[in-house]
């Protein structure tokens, strides 16, 4: 296992092309999935000091915070509710430039102000968690974080 980072490049998308092999490395050989996950969204937090990255598992009827880095969050999501409960209903990414425009956003932190939400999919096809991450700045997220999100999703995704 890898044990620390070294991000290069000064673009975002070169700065994640940096990332991504080393999160392949930070979760070979280690089958717990919780320290995986938590070793993912410090790493995402790490490589771009992100306001607040981590995921929320579906436990039923709602999205229950799992690892995440940052300020303290909400608990407990409904579904549909918020960017998280969006995305899980309409089982896409999501992206908000600006929360304060987003209604029904959830503001668990008042640094944040722009937001992407990306679903993993377990092998059925049902969505088993989302990834949230925020910032605070606004319009923040564009295609490259989706682009390269997702290939954090697919790696997520390989760890069930
Ligand atoms: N803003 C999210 C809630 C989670 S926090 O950002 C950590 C939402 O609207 O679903």
């Amino acid at each position: 296992m890898a044990e620390s980072l070294v991000i290069t490049g000064s673009s975002k998308a070169e700065k994640y092309e940096s990332l991504i092999p080393q999160l392949k490395a930070l979760v070979e050989g280690e089958i717990n999935f919780i320290a995986n996950i938590a070793n993912i969204v410090a790493a995402l937090k790490q490589s771009f000091n992100f306001l607040w990255v981590g995921v929320y598992f579906v436990e039923k009827d709602q999205l229950v915070l799992g690892p995440f880095q940052g300020p303290v969050a909400c608990t407990r999501i409904n579904y549909g509710r918020g960017v998280c409960g969006k995305s899980w209903e309409t089982k896409t990414a999501i992206i908000v430039e600006d929360v304060d425009k987003f209604p029904g956003h959830i503001a668990c932190s008042s640094d944040s102000r722009s937001e992407i939400v990306l679903p993993a999919f377990d092998k059925k096809g049902d969505i088993f968690l989302v990834l949230d991450v925020d910032s605070d700045q606004l319009n923040d997220f564009n295609d490259i974080d989706v682009k390269y999100l997702n290939q954090v999703i697919k790696l997520i995704e390989n760890l069930i």
